[in-house]
């Protein structure tokens, strides 16, 4: 029989667990375990503590050398991954002075790369994933959700769909899905948005559960993409199918996030425009509210209102928005510091919004913390103080990579 591992000792072991969901967290509030160590077998969690505590005959020993923190994977609980082409005509444009939705009515923005990604074969969408995911596995993600939404067909978003499932099984990462056909109406599509949601809900939604290609339905409500009244029977229908709902909300105008509190969705993300009343809302529910720096420094417009959002309660999440439109840079530890920089949050905060509070937005109770049980996804900082992780704002690399107990 196979024995336990224990890997360390760490100079430092933030272990993520135990730690409210909800609300604004005081670094004091981390469990930090100095000359730590992690039990791992077949892939999981056995335990964790002080690497001396966990010593025995029956056990294999992995060295770590030098000063090291040890944290959970990252997790980053929103991307668009899956595309082909550029968008650096619309950065340019953008940065000459074009507003986001004034170059998506002139032919640039989703739909530029709606149009390039439905020229692309699936095995080409397979090839530009796994070479994302991979980039982002050596900067410490493990997990990743990737959406769909550049096809918006029933056929162009079943090869999105599928690309991502293949690329699943052909990287280390784990990546999560998500139908986003609610991405914009096509423009090529005739009818009304109405027709165009009935059209997806009735026969895509059937596809996406008989053949398992994702469990997750996201819209993008603003004034160019869906509104709240369109959006109504879309997301009644996926309730009732049994789909988790996520929303792109709130991003440019409100409305998104009450909807998404409506529907009972597991996310609401975006957010730069939430004013009192939608953090108020958002504080009180059970939807986290996901930040997205990235598409705030691809944009250069305002952050998500994150210190708001944790002290009038909320749970709050951290992702990258990588993208090729609004959020290009694709780096969720710089992001994330930057927020941190602005909104004035702590390393606990932004930490937890990419581990543990990223996997209950993914609904993920098998990850984001160092636990027994857990699943032994777990990375390294060569330093010996975990606050050099953030103060880094991202050019720190982890040093080491272990996703379900193997390192990489
Ligand atoms: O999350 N907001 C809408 N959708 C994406 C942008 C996608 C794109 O511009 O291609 C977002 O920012
Ligand atoms: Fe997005």
């Amino acid at each position: 029989m196979k024995k336990p591992t224990l890997i360390g000792p760490f100079s430092q072991l933030l272990s993520m667990a135990d730690m409210p969901l909800k609300g604004a967290l005081a670094d004091e509030k981390l469990t930090v375990i100095e000359d730590a160590g992690i039990l791992v077998l077949g892939g999981k969690i056995n335990a964790v503590g002080k690497f001396d505590d966990l010593k025995s005959d029956d056990i294999e020993i992995e060295h770590i050398p030098s000063a090291t923190v040890c944290i959970p994977g990252f997790i980053d609980a929103h991307t668009h991954i899956c595309f082909a082409g550029s968008r650096a005509n619309d950065y340019a444009m953008r940065n000459s002075g074009k507003s986001y939705l004034e170059i998506a009515k002139t032919g640039g923005g989703i739909w530029d790369t709606v149009t390039k990604t439905r020229k692309a074969t699936q095995k080409e969408l397979v090839t530009g994933i796994i070479r994302r995911a991979e980039r982002q596995l050596k900067s410490g993600i493990t997990t990743i959700e990737v959406k769909s939404g550049y096809g918006l067909t029933v056929t162009e978003e079943l090869k999105m769909l599928n690309a991502i499932k293949e690329a699943n099984t052909k990287t280390q990462s784990d990546l999560i899905s998500t139908c986003l056909a609610a991405h914009m109406k096509p423009k090529d599509w005739e009818g009304t948005a109405s027709d165009y949601l009935l059209e997806i809900s009735s026969k895509l939604f059937p596809i996406l559960k008989s053949e398992n290609l994702t469990n997750r339905i996201d819209a993008f409500i603003e004034e160019s993409a869906f509104s709240p009244l369109d959006i109504a029977p879309y997301f009644q229908k996926a309730r009732a199918m049994g789909f988790s709902i996520t929303v792109h909300a709130d991003q440019f105008s409100v409305g998104g996030s009450e909807t998404a509190i409506h529907y009972n969705a597991v996310s609401a993300d975006h957010l730069e425009a939430s004013s009192e009343n939608e953090i108020a809302l958002l504080a009180k529910s059970n939807t986290i509210s996901v930040a997205l720096p990235g598409a705030s420094i691809g944009l250069g417009c305002d952050f998500t209102p994150a210190r708001k959002l944790l002290d009038a309660g909320g749970a709050l999440a951290i992702a990258s928005d990588h993208n090729p439109g609004s959020a290009p840079m694709g780096d969720l530890l710089t992001q994330a510091t930057i927020l941190g920089t602005f909104e004035k949050l702590s390393n606990a905060e932004v930490l937890a919004g990419i581990t543990y509070r990223a996997a209950a937005a993914l609904e993920l109770k098998d990850r984001g913390a160092l636990e027994e049980g857990k699943i032994a996804d777990f990375i390294t900082f060569p330093v010996a103080d975990y606050k050099e992780i953030t103060y880094h704002q991202g050019q720190l690399k982890p040093n080491a990579v272990w996703k379900n107990g193997t390192k990489i």
